[in-house]
């Protein structure tokens, strides 16, 4: 019996010595500990043996158990040192090689999508003015796009906004949202105020010619604090403005508008020259976007009472103000996938945006 479990332990020994890898080693660990090795079958046949023999074979066995649990460990703990050491060998990279912007094959063939950089421009200025990004889906329930919105059920925004119908279900027929205002619900009715959001994303209107395309992106901007005004809604969009165009001095005009979920209700314009298309100078106003003090319906609507908390919205195309800064005159070409417009008008994937450039 000595013989045999010295023997016993012997054999499980060289087994893990010889295993190649953690995976063998696991399976030689089921073959010599596990329910169905020698030595749990030896120790279930203990209780056949005469009974003052049992301790003492008992102790044999358990301590042949213990050496080979031993074993098993300290080459489980040299084996996984190799496969590291392997690996590391086998995926090394030379992290110090310099970037190969302009091999064939790499991002910068092309470049990042206008619509892409411009979305990265919102997050980083809107970022440092406190803002988070927000978002939500573009298939939209009736509700979020409209009537939480203070868009009643035969309102005409209804119409103007040429909303795409999706097919019926439970009696509710979902909309692809017109425009990124609906997450202002979701995001009231998800978090509680303070809130500082905004919400770059797809929108839908049935509308397609040079400069309206059936999907496009609008970016929101929703804020709610106690005793916020529309000194902070111009103070906000005008450093805004001026920062994201990269022209200190740009005129800002503030028009009075109206939207049904926000009261007053202001379209913004930005100084340009329609002759030339220079913007900051020429004399001429271009609007570029829609803002107000959020509606207290709106406010009720997503259970904020009105009289404690305001705030103010805003939204606009980022197609349109893509196309502004960068002089890009066509909407189509967005879409089409066109790699000499990329290298174009495509921004550097190795340079991201950082406001010490002025975005
Ligand atoms: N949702 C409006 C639109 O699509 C823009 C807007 C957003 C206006 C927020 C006011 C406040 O035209």
């Amino acid at each position: 019996m000595i013989d045999d479990v010295a023997k016993l332990v012997a054999e499980a020994r060289s087994a893990f010595a010889s295993a190649a890898n953690l995976k063998e080693l696991d399976l030689l660990r089921v073959k010599h500990l596990g329910k169905n090795s020698l030595v749990k079958r030896l120790k279930g046949e203990l209780r056949k043996l005469p009974s003052e023999a049992i301790p003492a074979h008992a102790r044999l066995l358990n301590d042949a158990e213990n050496e080979i649990q031993l074993y098993f460990d300290v080459t489980r703990a040299v084996v996984a040192e190799t496969d590291l050491d392997a690996r590391l060998v086998a995926e090394r990279m030379d992290v110090s090689l310099p970037p190969r912007p302009f091999a064939p094959g790499t991002a910068a063939e092309g470049g990042i999508h206008p619509i892409a950089r411009t979305m990265e421009e919102l997050t980083t200025l809107f970022g440092a003015m406190g803002f988070k990004v927000a978002e939500g889906p573009d298939i939209e329930s009736d509700w979020h796009n409209f009537g939480a919105l203070n868009i009643p059920l035969h309102h005409p925004a209804r119409q103007d906004h040429d909303t795409f119908y999706v097919p019926a279900v439970d009696g509710r027929r979902p909309v692809l949202r017109t425009h990124t205002s609906p997450v202002q619900i979701r995001t009231m009715l998800n978090e509680a105020p303070p809130i500082r959001v905004i919400v770059p994303g797809r929108t839908y209107r049935a509308d397609h010619d040079a400069t309206h395309s059936p999907m496009f992106h609008q970016v929101e901007g929703l804020v709610i604090d106690r005793n916020i005004h529309l000194g902070h809604l111009k103070g906000c969009l005008i450093d805004f403005l001026r920062a994201f165009f990269g022209i200190a001095d740009l005129p800002v005009r503030f028009r009075a508008s109206y939207f049904p979920f926000t009261e007053p209700s202001m379209e913004v314009d930005i100084g340009w020259s329609r002759k030339t298309g220079e913007l900051g100078q020429g004399g001429d106003w271009l609007e570029i976007l829609g803002s107000g003090m959020v509606h207290p319906k709106v406010l009720a609507n997503c259970g904020i009472d009105p009289r404690e908390w305001q705030g103010f919205a805003f939204g606009m195309g980022i197609e349109r103000i893509t196309m502004l800064k960068h002089g890009i005159p066509d909407l189509r070409p967005f879409y089409e996938a066109d790699i000499r417009w990329l290298r174009h008008y495509g921004a550097d994937p190795l340079s991201p945006p950082s406001l010490v450039e002025g975005v």
